[in-house]
């Protein structure tokens, strides 16, 4: 009668297991993706995984990153925002190299007083040298609920979008002259961080502490993406993966009614654009703003 029992809770363990890596591969899992690289307790993993939460207070603001390096791929992450007052705090979002002259494409999300808006804050560096800002307000509240933002990275563009809205597009222009980030691997990183020397009104408005603790919380993390892993990708010629995976997003491109989309958010959306800004640019402006059909 004694093996029954066991034979039971063996049988239980197994079905235990098989269910939840069937979990863990088809959305995405915080203990298995990221590592909580600072904040000293402030950042939590919740829920078995699904759950990731920032905060911010007087001492410390804390952040992750992704444990896999990636070259190239369709990142998507659900983000709720810093509710409330949360004038002065930055949450940022990128893809980042650790070269010196590094790659990076980033989103950063800068707060507000309650009921005034967020601005989301875009740059993209190739090389270690940025200057590319972009800056929009949302059309909805995106402290209210969770919305998806999305990086797609192959090697003709990067396309960031909100809720599957393309807010901004940076076309590879190395045919004439201007460097694009093809060849080094990027981690997803992520941090909420006080900032309100320049963040909110340009650094009018302070961060109200008796507001913190400040929280941003994320969840169903998704990488359609080639991962980099001892030199090699997992979208290579010799990869078993690259034969069974659909990766149409590696030549991806906006159709016509996204590009509109994406047109709607500039003309009702867009408050700033490094582009149209030439006395940033004493020397005349970046390539990659005269070339026709950019910005
Ligand atoms: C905050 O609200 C003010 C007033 O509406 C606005 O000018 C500003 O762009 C908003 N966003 C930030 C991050 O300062
Ligand atoms: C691959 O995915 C794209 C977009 O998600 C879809 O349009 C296409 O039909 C898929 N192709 C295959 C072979 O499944």
């Amino acid at each position: 009668m004694a093996s029954f029992p066991s034979f039971c809770y063996i049988a239980l363990l197994i079905s235990a297991a098989l269910v939840s890596s069937a979990v863990i591969s088809s959305a995405g899992n915080f203990y298995q993706d990221f590592d909580i690289t600072w904040g000293d307790g402030r950042a939590k993993i919740l829920n078995n995984g699904e759950i990731l939460t920032l905060s911010l207070d007087k001492a410390s603001g804390s952040g992750f990153n992704s444990k896999s390096e990636y070259l190239f791929g369709k990142i998507d992450m659900q983000i709720k925002l810093v509710p409330g007052n949360s004038a002065g705090t930055v949450t940022a979002y990128y893809l980042r190299s650790e070269e010196a002259l590094w790659d990076e494409i980033d989103f950063e999300f800068l707060g507000n007083l309650s009921g005034e808006p967020y601005i989301v804050h875009t740059n993209v560096f190739s090389q270690g040298k940025g200057n590319r800002e972009q800056q929009f307000y949302l059309w909805f509240d995106p402290t209210a609920d969770f919305h998806t933002y999305s990086v797609l990275w192959n090697p003709q563009r990067i396309i960031f979008s909100v809720d599957g809205t393309p807010i901004r597009e940076f076309k590879n222009l190395e045919s004439i002259g201007v460097p694009f980030p093809k060849s080094q691997p990027m981690k997803i990183h992520s941090s909420l961080w006080n900032a309100d020397d320049w963040a909110t009104r340009g650094g009018l408005v302070k961060t109200d502490w008796t507001q913190a603790p400040f929280t941003a919380s994320y969840k169903n993390f998704n990488a359609n993406a080639c991962v980099w892993s001892s030199g090699s990708s997992s979208c290579g010629p010799n990869s078993p993966s690259t034969s069974g995976s659909n990766n149409s997003w590696l030549s991806e491109e906006l159709d016509s009614a996204s590009q509109e989309r994406l047109n709607w958010v500039h003309k009702n959306y867009m408050i700033y654009n490094y582009c149209v800004d030439p006395k940033r640019f004493p020397q005349g402006l970046p390539p990659e703003c005269t070339a026709t059909g950019t910005t």
